[in-house]
């Protein structure tokens, strides 16, 4: 079977989601109120950095998403009991018996998911060891971790690549150390935090990543012991202490699929209040959502998105790393942007191959050429990458219905979108890989008014 049929099975199941897929009838606005629970991208980490503890965390705002079920189990085959508390979304996670895993068990529940990589320094500094299977997550490009490993040499790991994964020792210990990233990378940023919090002496961190997420990580840090100074310039300190205690923390809402649902509200024509999202994570997507034609009313406990009324425009951006235009905010505005009149070119310089799911808009209609060497323009904010594709989107090209599989997590949610404004009936298959990361979007569908059916 297809890996990312397999993968979409395992990911739906997780949460309940049986069927495999959803046909939409397109031509409804979706309209109403929806919440956005804690960010994936932050409630995994502090889920890891729980292990670092001497005393039980207590999560709140942890979203029912299958990528939560995958780490939890993770956890719990390294003794890290995970229980539900009282309040809804409230993780309890007690590391007080945290012991080594068979690599079977750990290959088992890694699932697609590419948090195992940061259990290392957690693991080396509870066990002295620690094994990584093969990675997972979406096919968006290589993702590489050679970042994450050549910080956990330095912080003194030794590290072996064997057929089945990565094994790790560091018998005596992790110590502080200075790195500097060639990338400010998300992954290897937080990999540096959870390995320097406990290692003996002082981390020096360059090119960090600066992402609310990892801000999130830091303040979860801090609660339990930790001593981390963020320094202009992407550079943070990390003094090195003897123990940390568990934390009890609410996560930072979910500003990737804040973003999703604004799109699918700008694209249907419709008035999406998403209860939770917060402006201060949002300001540049906002910028760009305006330049759009997209309105929004901030508002104490949420922001409306909704379409005026007036034609959509045509824009140029590019995707960075924080405060930039995030990556995983340009597959569904791409939906929107094929209902903008004009040309608009958005350069993805954070992945070499996430444009693949434009494929299956053309499909549908969409008029959309990917450069794969990118391209040259003016108004550049940031120099250019090897690696960065551009994607042309000339608009507005009616959708009509077609038959489409979910390659990815963001490209999956954009498919929805897609097939929301078709005309007629669309079948989107492998949905369960949406499950990933979008909380309950089924029930969501259907609280916006969306006219589908699961088979
Ligand atoms: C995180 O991935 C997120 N995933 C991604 O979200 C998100 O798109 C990405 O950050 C960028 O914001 C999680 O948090 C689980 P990176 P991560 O390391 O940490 C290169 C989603 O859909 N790189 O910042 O894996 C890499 O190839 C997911 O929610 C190296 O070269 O991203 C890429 O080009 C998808 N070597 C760039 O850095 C390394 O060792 C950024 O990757 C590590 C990364």
């Amino acid at each position: 079977m297809d890996s990312v049929v397999k993968d979409s099975r395992k990911a739906g199941e997780r949460v309940g989601l049986k069927s495999e897929s959803i046909i939409i009838k397109g031509g409804k606005p979706l309209s109403g109120t929806i919440e956005v629970r804690g960010a994936k991208n932050l409630v995994t980490k502090a889920m890891v950095a729980s292990i670092l503890g001497d005393s039980p965390s207590t999560l709140q705002n942890v979203p029912d998403i299958s990528d939560v079920k995958v780490v939890a189990g993770l956890l719990n085959v390294h003794g890290v009991t995970t229980t539900e508390g009282e309040n809804s979304g409230e993780l309890i996670l007690d590391p007080r018996n945290v012991e080594r895993a068979h690599h079977a068990d750990i290959d088992a529940h890694s699932g697609s998911s590419r948090i195992p990589i940061l259990f290392c320094g957690p693991l080396l500094h509870r066990l002295g060891e620690a094994f990584i299977p093969d990675l997972g997550g979406c096919k968006i490009g290589d993702r590489p971790i050679d970042f994450h490993l050549d910080a956990l040499r330095s912080f003194g790991a030794e590290v072996d690549k064997l057929p089945s994964g990565i094994s790790l020792s560091a018998p005596d210990g992790l110590r502080g150390t200075k790195i500097t990233l060639g990338y400010p990378s998300v992954g290897a940023t937080e990999q540096v935090l959870l390995s320097a919090t406990l290692a003996k002496g002082v981390t020096e961190l360059r090119n960090a990543a600066i992402e609310p997420e990892i801000m999130d990580l830091i303040l979860i840090l801090q609660k339990m012991g930790a001593i981390i100074t963020v320094e202009p310039n992407r550079v943070i300190f990390i003094e090195g202490v003897d123990s940390l205690n568990g934390f009890n923390h609410k996560a930072i809402p979910d500003r990737n699929e804040a973003a999703s649902w604004a799109s699918a509200a700008l694209a249907t024509g419709g008035d999406i209040f998403v209860r939770g999202a917060l402006q201060a994570d949002l300001v540049t997507f906002l910028n760009v959502y305006r330049k759009v034609g997209g309105a929004f009313d901030v508002k104490e406990d949420g922001i409306r998105f909704y379409h005026p009324g007036k034609p959509l425009k045509a824009v140029t951006f590019e995707t960075d790393v924080h405060p930039g235009f995030m990556t995983d905010w340009q597959q569904p505005l791409i939906v929107a942007l094929t209902q903008a009149e004009g040309t608009s070119v958005v350069h993805e310089t954070v992945y070499e191959n996430r444009f693949g799911f434009t494929d299956a808009l053309n499909k549908m209609g969409a008029d959309i050429t990917i450069h794969e060497e990118g391209l040259d323009a003016a108004d550049r904010r940031v120099a250019r990458r090897p690696l960065e594709q551009a994607a042309v989107i000339n608009g507005p090209t009616p959708l009509h219905a077609a038959d489409v599989s979910v390659p990815d997590l963001r490209g999956g949610f954009s498919y929805l979108i897609a097939a929301m404004i078709a005309e007629g009936e669309s079948r989107v298959n492998n949905v369960g890989i949406i499950a990933r990361g979008y909380e309950h979007f089924i029930e969501k569908l259907e609280q916006l008014g969306a006219d589908f059916k699961l088979v």
